[in-house]
């Protein structure tokens, strides 16, 4: 009996302090932010931007990036009490992953922790701390110093559709990039672009932003050897044909990739003309117009045109007959043959990838003689129509001549019978 009382004792002397704890950190007072939110300008907006973030949520406060002791309010920002000031650009990256890193406090937010690592391979990681180059992007400058939101909220300044916007703050900005010899173009570039329409117009989420090419935090240019890869990445099945290619299969340096022929942030829908155009990025950009590569491209071109010509002349066909009310359950199987030709041709399109004349015309040739069928059974449905058009005026006319001879005949019986 008294080993219990003794127990219970114990139990309530573990329990009270830990209650008595347990409130006052509920309470605690923060004197970083109990001050500053009584200060003006960005001594109080640092207050104001950190309420909105997932940051304040977490319970990540002031002194966890800047040093200093929250509830010392007479010494808050002494040295002394580890306050640091305002980081320097190095020293944010250090920061930030004390926390970003342990994996152990991440999983309960089901985040990565791989962002330093991959920083410190970047070109910003790199120039930041081997050249002390403090004008790179770090953590803050994609993220925000006290606004930090989460990657889904349409506010953050990594949400999808704001990535481009928030490279290009730097990238665009010409003076910046002056000393690097490097363009300011690629913002520009990208907007216009197909992939870049495709996401400020269509909201298009699958196209890529620059951090799908680049990384996100290893940001880098991709290499020669993986630029592939990184357009393969959602174009799988034009590479699977590009594979094919002479231009993959011959080993040489400076064999032609993707970004030669199609541009890297300029990436627009491309056209048949490519194939006899003489830009940097047409095959007569590489290839003289007598030399049997250029001759490839030619046949290959006039095989697409061939099959596309005949395709869309089908399409007519079946339009036409359809506005002069033919039967529509006979159409119908043609418009499923058309839609057939019309795979064939797409398909055709990624195939031309593997610069094979004998692929394209397998291909190009079932499309044309479908459409060429196509075409032929509809001039027969046309010439039905057209006769039994003859034969119903022909049938009217004589129904017609039959009652006025009717009538005369009428005419006559009464004046008979008068
Ligand atoms: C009693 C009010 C008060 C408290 C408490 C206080 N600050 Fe400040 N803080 C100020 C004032 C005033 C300034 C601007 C003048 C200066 O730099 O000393 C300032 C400036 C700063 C700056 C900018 C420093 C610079 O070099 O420009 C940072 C960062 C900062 N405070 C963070 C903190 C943190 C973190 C805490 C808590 C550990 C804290 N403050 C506590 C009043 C306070
Ligand atoms: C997640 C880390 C983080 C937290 C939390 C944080 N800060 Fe900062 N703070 C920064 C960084 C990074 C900078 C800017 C460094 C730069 O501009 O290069 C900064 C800058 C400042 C500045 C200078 C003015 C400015 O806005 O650039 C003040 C003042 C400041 N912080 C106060 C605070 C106060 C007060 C709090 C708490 C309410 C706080 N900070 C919370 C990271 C943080
Ligand atoms: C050049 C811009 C840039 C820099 C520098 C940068 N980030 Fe990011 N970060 C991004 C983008 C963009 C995303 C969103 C990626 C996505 O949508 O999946 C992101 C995502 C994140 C996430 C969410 C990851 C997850 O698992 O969903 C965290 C955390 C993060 N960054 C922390 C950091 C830290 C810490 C640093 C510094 C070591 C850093 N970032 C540097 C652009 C940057
Ligand atoms: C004291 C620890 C700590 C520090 C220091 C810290 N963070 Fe965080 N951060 C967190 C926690 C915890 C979360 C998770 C919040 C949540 O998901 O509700 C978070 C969330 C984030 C997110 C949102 C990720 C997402 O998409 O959901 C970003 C971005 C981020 N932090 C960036 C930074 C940057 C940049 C710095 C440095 C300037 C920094 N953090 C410093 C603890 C910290
Ligand atoms: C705070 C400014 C800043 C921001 C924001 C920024 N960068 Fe940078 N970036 C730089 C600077 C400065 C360099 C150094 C240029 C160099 O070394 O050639 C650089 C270098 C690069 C390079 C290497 C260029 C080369 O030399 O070949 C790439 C790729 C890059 N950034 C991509 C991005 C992407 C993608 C984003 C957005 C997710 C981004 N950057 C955001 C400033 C920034
Ligand atoms: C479709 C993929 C793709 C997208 C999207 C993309 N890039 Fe690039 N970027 C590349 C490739 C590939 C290179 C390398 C070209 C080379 O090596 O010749 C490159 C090069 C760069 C460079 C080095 C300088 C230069 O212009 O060659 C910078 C800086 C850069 N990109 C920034 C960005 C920014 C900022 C965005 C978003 C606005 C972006 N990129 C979007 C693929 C892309
Ligand atoms: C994140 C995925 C993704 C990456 C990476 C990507 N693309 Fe795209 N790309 C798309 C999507 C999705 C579309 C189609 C948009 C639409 O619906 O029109 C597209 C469209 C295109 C088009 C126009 C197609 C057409 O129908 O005319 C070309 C050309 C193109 N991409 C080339 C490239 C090249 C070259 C690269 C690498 C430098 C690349 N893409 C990287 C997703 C991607
Ligand atoms: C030698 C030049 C060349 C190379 C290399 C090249 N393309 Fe193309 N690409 C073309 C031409 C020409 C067209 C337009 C004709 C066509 O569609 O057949 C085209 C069309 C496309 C289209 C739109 C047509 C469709 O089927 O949707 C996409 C997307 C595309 N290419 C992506 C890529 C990707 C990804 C790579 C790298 C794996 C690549 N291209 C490599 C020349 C090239
Ligand atoms: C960026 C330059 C470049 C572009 C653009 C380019 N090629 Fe090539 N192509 C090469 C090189 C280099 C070789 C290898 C020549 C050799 O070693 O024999 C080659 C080889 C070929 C070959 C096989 C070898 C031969 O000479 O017959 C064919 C076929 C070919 N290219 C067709 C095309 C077609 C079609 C296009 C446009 C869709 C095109 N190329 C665009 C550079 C280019």
């Amino acid at each position: 009996m008294r080993n219990i009382i003794f127990l219970i004792f114990i139990a309530i002397l573990l329990y009270i302090p830990a209650n008595i704890y347990a409130q006052t950190e509920g309470e605690k007072i923060n004197v970083c932010v109990e001050c500053h939110q009584n200060l003006e300008d960005t001594l109080k907006d640092a207050v104001t931007n950190w309420q909105e973030s997932v940051h304040k949520k977490a319970g990540v406060f002031c002194n966890d990036c800047h040093g200093g002791d929250p509830n010392d309010s007479g010494n808050a920002m002494d040295e002394k009490n580890g306050f640091i000031g305002i980081p320097r650009p190095k020293d944010i990256p250090k920061i930030c992953s004390r926390c970003h890193s342990d994996v152990t406090m991440m999983r309960k937010y089901n985040l990565k922790t791989d962002q330093f690592n991959l920083y410190k391979t970047s070109i910003h990681g790199m120039r930041l701390f081997e050249k002390g180059d403090e004008s790179v992007a770090t953590c803050a400058s994609c993220h925000g110093n006290h606004n930090v939101l989460s990657k889904n909220d349409p506010r953050s300044p990594i949400y999808r559709f704001n990535v481009p916007l928030t490279c290009g703050k730097c990238h665009s900005n010409k003076e910046m990039m002056k000393p690097y010899n490097i363009p300011a173009d690629q913002y520009e570039l990208y907007r216009k672009s197909h992939h870049g329409k495709m996401l400020f117009e269509n909201k298009n989420l699958r196209v890529p932003t620059c951090v799908d090419c680049h990384g996100t935090h290893g940001a880098v240019p991709p290499g020669v050897t993986d630029i592939v890869e990184v357009c393969s990445n959602c174009h799988s099945v034009i590479f699977e044909y590009f594979k094919k290619s002479p231009h993959y299969l011959i080993k040489k340096e400076g064999m032609p990739r993707c970004i030669n022929c199609h541009g890297n942030h300029d990436i627009q829908r491309p056209t048949l003309e490519k194939f006899t155009g003489k830009s940097m990025l047409d095959c007569g950009g590489c290839h003289y117009p007598e030399s049997p590569a250029f001759k490839t491209g030619a046949d290959i071109k006039a095989a697409l045109i061939e099959a596309e010509t005949l395709l869309t002349a089908g399409n007519k066909d079946i339009a036409l007959v359809k506005e002069n009310g033919g039967n529509s359950f006979a159409i119908r199987h043609l418009e499923d043959d058309m839609d057939n030709a019309r795979t064939k041709l797409l398909e055709a399109y990624s195939v031309s990838h593997a610069l094979s004349t004998d692929e394209i015309k397998r291909r190009t040739s079932e499309v044309v003689s479908i459409s060429k069928n196509v075409s032929e059974t509809i001039k027969g449905i046309i010439k039905d129509i057209k006769l039994r058009k003859v034969g119903l005026i022909f049938t009217w006319v004589v129904i017609g001549v039959i009652i006025i001879l009717l009538r005369q005949k009428a005419k006559n019986w009464k004046r008979v019978i008068k």
